[in-house]
């Protein structure tokens, strides 16, 4: 890459993300459920007060702005809005928009995600995604998000990555709902796609012009053994069925999963064709497919061939893959935001570098002429980690869990360095980041 090529442009925009249920607090929905019902990896663990941010957002915005961001990405809990069905709170309407109005008063642009992952508990005993209506109470709830967003020049995701629900929660039942059927898992899938539209009618109804994408979970996927024909047919299927399915649907109104034996489905979505103005991209690794002779037939590893290391929570660090993915979502001729890229690292030491690696696959991306416009951390704080519980340390900042108390990690320094100085630096030279490296290959 030449030099100039190692520079963000003044118009990138540097930011953080968050999900509301992971870190606001007393948060009562369906995780919460599930968590009394001891599914979670430790069966005791609980979200509870989360790291508290539905009171500590003040101090939380300050720390983004302390790291350079300019970005906030925060999303909006279904089941603080509607508790119950019909029934909306007001307290909770305009706590949502005071914190927004004070984050846009900071310099702060919001990234307004209306569903990352959780519903009301009322939600699937009555309208699961897999029946028609869903679309009618996903309709109400935006209705009501809509003035929220009102003089904001906020960017909207409608859904965050809708695949890892409907795998999770209604393929395989780990997660809730807990379903596990292929054919709801196809009806939710159309479901979804349709309720991103309404989400585009409402919010367009109220605001006029909007800026709506979705955060689409992308893997740069690999056959586990590279000679064995089987996977790599795996590999040509799941590829375009996992990370393209929701990408392609919202482009061209083509709703198509092929996966025989697992889960098909090819409809036309009336009203999803060109109905992302940004295609949203969470990145953070790659996964090894390996052919199984039995249903579902599909198991996938992660690996570490390179010698990188995998991250505290066993993933792969595979930044090409990143810029493999960044390049296939060229072809739907919007402009990118990256939503979510980061590392679970519990010490802290090897963020610097895993975030240098990433974003320079941005800068190269971006070389290769896709319009990649923000980078949004994942996550400005430690949180609470799904199923994973208060395990993984996502975080720039280290939340003490105990006290809540928040400390800069080494990455803090490193990326308000490289999104306020606008070069990719290498983290050694940036002072306090240095010391902080781990040796050998990580
Ligand atoms: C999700 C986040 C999650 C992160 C790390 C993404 O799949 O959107 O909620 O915390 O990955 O696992």
């Amino acid at each position: 890459m030449s030099s100039t090529a190692l520079t963000f442009p003044a118009s990138f925009t540097f930011g953080v993300a968050t999900s509301a249920y992971q870190v606001e607090g007393g948060i009562e929905n369906d995780w919460a459920e599930w968590e009394r019902q001891g599914k979670l990896k430790e069966p005791h663990a609980r979200c509870g007060l989360a790291v508290d941010h539905w009171r500590r957002y003040a101090e939380d915005y300050a720390l983004a702005k302390a790291v350079g961001a300019t970005a906030f990405r925060l999303s909006l809990e279904w089941a603080r809005i509607e508790p119950e069905r019909g029934r909306f709170d007001g307290a909770a309407l305009e706590g949502y928009r005071e914190r927004l109005l004070k984050m846009r008063a900071q310099g702060l642009r919001p990234v307004v995600t209306l569903h990352h992952f959780t519903h009301p508990t009322w939600f699937h005993a009555s309208t699961p995604w897999h029946l028609p209506e869903s679309l009618e109470a996903f309709r109400q709830y935006v209705r009501r998000c809509a003035p929220l967003l009102e003089g904001l020049d906020a960017l909207v995701i409608s859904f965050n990555e809708p695949m890892v629900l409907l795998l999770g929660g209604y393929l395989q039942g780990l997660m809730p709902p807990g379903i596990a059927d292929g054919a709801k898992t196809m009806a939710a899938l159309g479901n979804m796609v349709r309720a991103h539209v309404i989400a585009r009618e409402e919010l367009g109804q109220h605001l006029g012009r909007v800026e709506l994408g979705i955060s689409q979970n992308m893997l740069a996927f690999t056959p586990d053994r590279w000679w064995h024909p089987l996977d790599r047919s795996l590999v040509r299927l799941a590829a375009p069925a996992y990370n393209h399915a929701f990408h392609e649907a919202l482009s061209s109104g083509h709703l198509r999963v092929f996966m025989p034996g697992v889960a098909s489905t090819d409809v036309r979505i009336e009203g999803a064709r060109d109905s992302v103005e940004f295609v949203g991209v969470n990145y953070y690794t790659r996964a090894h497919l390996r052919f199984m002779p039995r249903p579902p037939f599909i198991d996938f590893k992660y690996r570490d061939p390179d010698g990188r290391g995998l991250t505290d929570i066993g993933w792969e660090q595979r930044p090409e893959g990143f810029l493999q993915l960044l390049q296939e979502v060229k072809r739907y001729g919007k402009p990118v935001w990256v939503t979510e890229n980061g590392i679970d690292d519990r010490k802290g030491t090897v963020r610097p570098e895993y975030l240098h690696a990433h974003l320079r696959q941005v800068l190269a991306a971006r070389e290769a002429g896709v319009d990649v416009q923000g980078y949004l951390y994942w996550s400005l704080l430690d949180n609470f980690e799904w199923l994973e519980g208060w395990g993984p340390r996502f975080g720039l900042y280290h939340v003490d869990f105990d006290t809540l108390e928040r400390r800069p990690t080494p990455a803090c320094d490193y990326f308000r360095e490289v999104a306020t100085g606008r070069v990719l630096v290498p983290p050694a030279s940036v002072a306090g980041v240095a010391s902080a490296q781990p040796s050998a290959a990580r």
